[in-house]
């Protein structure tokens, strides 16, 4: 593995297992205990069994912080909207390899509004779905777990890809950034790290851990070698 020491390990904190009737608070909170991204989960009741939030909520979030916006799209057909993400303050877009019938489309389309753009990939789907990409690609996001809901377990095969994704990357000599979304926690969050990721998007760890998000986010950055 080249450049593991050198590489940036970020946090993403997930909004998803927020606490919606303070969110402004709360994510100011996030951003002032150490998390350097906020990782915000879209999804339409139709790509997943579930609805979260949309364009009006992210629009109203950007006014209280300036924390960088990692929106995840979990919507079909996604490229009808991705204008309206930027313009409510996405700094990064990620859509699903599942949810686009044209990967070089979507990826033109986020980057020529100046904001990066990441293709995510669920527990059972290839790598070969975005390995033509990888160097257009700002990042690949891999779904510890079937999206749709905060709180399931990581599923441990998805390490394999991981680790494949990164030699791709290294070998190449890209800069592509891994992250991984989905059962990251204290027990899990070394090992992802190991296998190359960048990116650590933690939700109910952050969120909802009885010590705090300050703590939480502490020990994360300490599992997974950002110091
Ligand atoms: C699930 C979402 C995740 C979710 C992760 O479909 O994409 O971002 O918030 O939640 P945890 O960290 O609780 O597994
Ligand atoms: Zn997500």
């Amino acid at each position: 593995m080249t450049g593991d020491a050198q590489r940036r390990k970020i946090v993403s904190a997930s909004i998803l297992s927020a606490d919606f009737k303070c969110l402004g608070k709360q994510i100011l909170e996030v951003q002032n205990s150490g998390a350097k991204w906020l990782h915000i989960d879209v999804m339409d009741g139709c790509f997943v069994p579930n609805i979260s939030l949309g364009i009006p909520v992210i629009a109203s979030i950007r006014d209280v912080c300036d924390i960088f916006f990692d929106v995840h799209l979990m919507i079909l057909d996604p490229l009808r909207y991705v204008e309206y993400f930027y313009k409510a303050g996405a700094q990064m877009i990620t859509v699903h390899s599942e949810a686009v019938s044209d990967p070089q489309k979507a990826i033109d389309s986020i980057q020529a509004l100046g904001i990066k753009a990441g293709m995510s990939l669920n527990p059972t789907t290839g790598l070969d779905m975005v390995q033509d990409f990888m160097h257009q690609l700002d990042m690949v996001l891999f779904m510890g777990v079937e999206p749709g809901f905060g709180g399931q377990k990581f599923n441990p095969e998805v390490l394999k890809k991981i680790k494949k994704a990164r030699h791709m990357i290294d070998s190449q000599g890209l800069k592509t950034l891994i992250q991984v979304d989905g059962g990251v926690n204290a027990d899990t969050a070394a090992e992802i790290a190991k296998a190359g990721a960048d990116v650590f998007v933690a939700g109910s760890y952050i969120f909802q851990n009885p010590e705090g998000m300050r703590k939480a986010i502490d020990i994360l950055r300490q599992k997974i070698g950002d110091t």
